[in-house]
C-alpha cells in the first residue's frame, strides 16, 4: 500500500487549470486516508462549492492514485476552502508574488477542436466559433494544428501571409477580422508543398507554435486539430495539460461507432471533454422546408454517450461553405444566417462552461517588431519537404 506521503506525491500531478499550480502546492488537499483493503479516501477543497472544474479534479485525482500499486479503489469528496483559507491562498499567489509562467500564461482557456473521424466540419467550427466568441467580447487566438491539411489561414483569408518575428525573436501571429490571431504552418511553407513529418518533428513544431509565438493575453485559444486520434492529440495533451476537447460531430444516428472512438480519443490523451457540436444538422430551404440530410439525433447520442452538454446544432447553409472559400468566417460577413446564428449560440454555451478569466497580469509593453519576415523554412523546424 502506498504512504500518505507517496499519494500526496501522486496528487501533483493534478493541475487547478485555472491557477495553473498542482493542487498539493495550493494546499487544496484536505484529506487522504488510506484503507487496508486498497481504498483510498481523498478530499479535495474547491475555491468555491459550484466550481466548474470539479469534474478535472475528480478525474485527475483518480487516475493519478489509481495509478499506485497496491490501489484498488478511489473515493474522491469535496468541500471548500474557509474565507480565511481562500485569503491565504490568495496572499500566497498575491499579486506581487510570482505570475504564472510559460508561454501560456496568459491565455485562460485552451479549447481542442477534434472529432472521430474527418470532414465533419471542424476546421469551420473552429473558424466560426472564434469569430463568435469575438463577437462576444473575447480575445482569441486560433492553433492551426492539422499540419498536413492545413485550412485557417484560407478560412481566415491570410493565405499569402507571413508573420514577422519581434526582438524577442517571437513570432507575431497575423491578426485576421475581429483581432483574431492566427498561426498555421501554411504561414511558414509554400502553398501545395507536401509535407512529410515524422513523429519528433511533428512534436517540435507543434510546441514551436505554442512556445514561441507570441499569443499575447487570450480569453481562448482554439486549436483545431487534424483528422483521426494520432500523434498531434498526444502531443498536443502532452504540452497542455489544462486544454479541453470540443467534438465535432455529424447528425448520423449511428453514434455508438463515433461515440466510442471518440471517447477512446479523449481518453488516450486524458483531457477533459468540454461538450459536442453537431454540424450538417439539417438543411433548411429558402422555402422553410427541412431536409435532414444526415438523420438526426447524432450529436445528442454522442453527448448523452459521454454525459457533457450538446452546445450547438449547426445546418448546413451554402454560405458557410461560401465564405470559407473566400476567406471571412460567415459568423462575420452574415451574423444571421442560420449557421451563424447557431455558432453564436455554441459560442455563448461554450462561454458558460469556460468561466475562466484572464489571470490578472502586469502588462507587458509589447516590443516594436522588427521587419525581418521569416524565410519559408525558419524556427529550426527543419520541415522535410518532399
Ligand atoms: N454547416 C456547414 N454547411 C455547409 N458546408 C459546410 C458546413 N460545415 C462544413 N462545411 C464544408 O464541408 C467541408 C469540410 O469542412 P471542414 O474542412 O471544416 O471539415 P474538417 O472536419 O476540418 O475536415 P478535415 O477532417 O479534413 O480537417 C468544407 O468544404 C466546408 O466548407
Ligand atoms: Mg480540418
Amino acid at each position: 500500500m502506498p504512504t500518505q506521503d507517496q499519494i500526496r506525491e501522486a496528487l501533483r500531478a493534478v493541475i487547478d487549470p485555472e491557477l495553473r499550480k498542482d493542487i498539493v502546492e495550493l494546499e487544496m488537499v484536505r484529506s487522504i486516508d488510506v484503507h487496508d483493503n486498497g481504498v483510498v479516501d481523498v478530499k479535495v477543497s474547491l475555491t468555491t462549492p459550484g466550481c466548474p472544474i470539479r469534474s478535472h479534479f475528480q478525474t485527475g485525482v483518480a487516475t493519478a492514485v489509481k495509478a499506485l500499486d497496491g490501489v484498488n479503489s478511489v473515493n474522491i469528496s469535496f468541500d471548500v476552502l474557509s474565507d480565511e483559507e481562500k485569503g491565504n491562498l490568495q496572499r500566497k499567489l498575491g499579486r506581487g508574488g510570482p505570475l504564472p509562467s510559460g508561454a501560456l500564461a496568459q491565455v485562460a482557456n485552451v479549447i481542442c477542436v477534434g472529432s472521430g473521424k474527418g470532414g465533419v466540419g471542424k476546421s469551420s467550427v473552429t473558424a466560426n466559433l472564434a469569430a463568435a466568441l469575438a463577437a462576444e467580447g473575447k480575445s482569441v487566438g486560433v492553433l492551426d494544428a492539422d499540419v498536413w491539411g492545413y485550412s485557417q489561414p484560407r478560412m481566415f483569408g491570410l493565405g499569402a501571409t507571413r508573420p514577422k518575428v519581434n526582438e524577442q525573436r517571437k513570432i507575431i501571429p497575423p491578426v485576421a477580422h475581429e483581432g483574431i490571431k492566427v498561426m498555421s504552418i501554411g504561414f511558414f511553407i509554400e502553398e501545395d508543398a507536401a509535407v512529410v513529418w515524422r513523429g519528433p518533428m511533428l512534436h517540435k513544431a507543434l510546441q514551436q507554435f505554442l512556445e514561441d509565438v507570441d499569443w499575447g493575453a487570450l480569453d481562448y485559444l482554439l486549436v483545431d486539430l487534424p483528422p483521426g486520434t494520432g500523434d498531434v492529440g498526444m502531443t498536443l495533451a502532452q504540452l497542455l495539460p489544462d486544454a479541453r476537447f470540443l467534438l465535432v460531430t455529424t447528425p448520423q444516428p449511428v453514434a455508438q461507432k463515433v461515440a466510442r472512438r471518440s471517447a477512446e480519443m479523449a481518453g488516450k490523451v486524458r483531457l477533459e471533454i468540454a461538450g459536442v457540436v453537431e454540424n450538417m444538422s439539417g438543411f433548411v430551404t429558402p422555402g422553410n422546408e427541412r431536409f435532414e440530410i444526415f438523420g438526426a439525433g447524432g450529436g445528442q447520442l454522442l453527448a448523452d454517450e459521454l454525459g457533457v452538454p450538446l452546445l450547438g446544432q449547426i445546418p448546413l447553409t451554402m454560405p458557410l461553405r461560401e465564405q470559407a472559400d473566400a476567406g471571412t468566417p460567415l459568423v462575420v460577413a452574415d451574423p444571421d444566417d442560420p449557421a451563424a446564428q447557431a455558432i453564436r449560440q455554441t459560442a455563448r454555451g461554450l462561454i458558460a462552461l469556460t468561466p475562466i478569466e484572464l489571470p490578472v497580469m502586469q502588462t507587458v509593453t509589447p516590443a516594436a517588431p522588427s521587419l525581418d519576415v521569416i524565410p519559408p523554412r525558419p524556427m529550426g523546424m527543419s520541415l522535410p519537404m518532399a
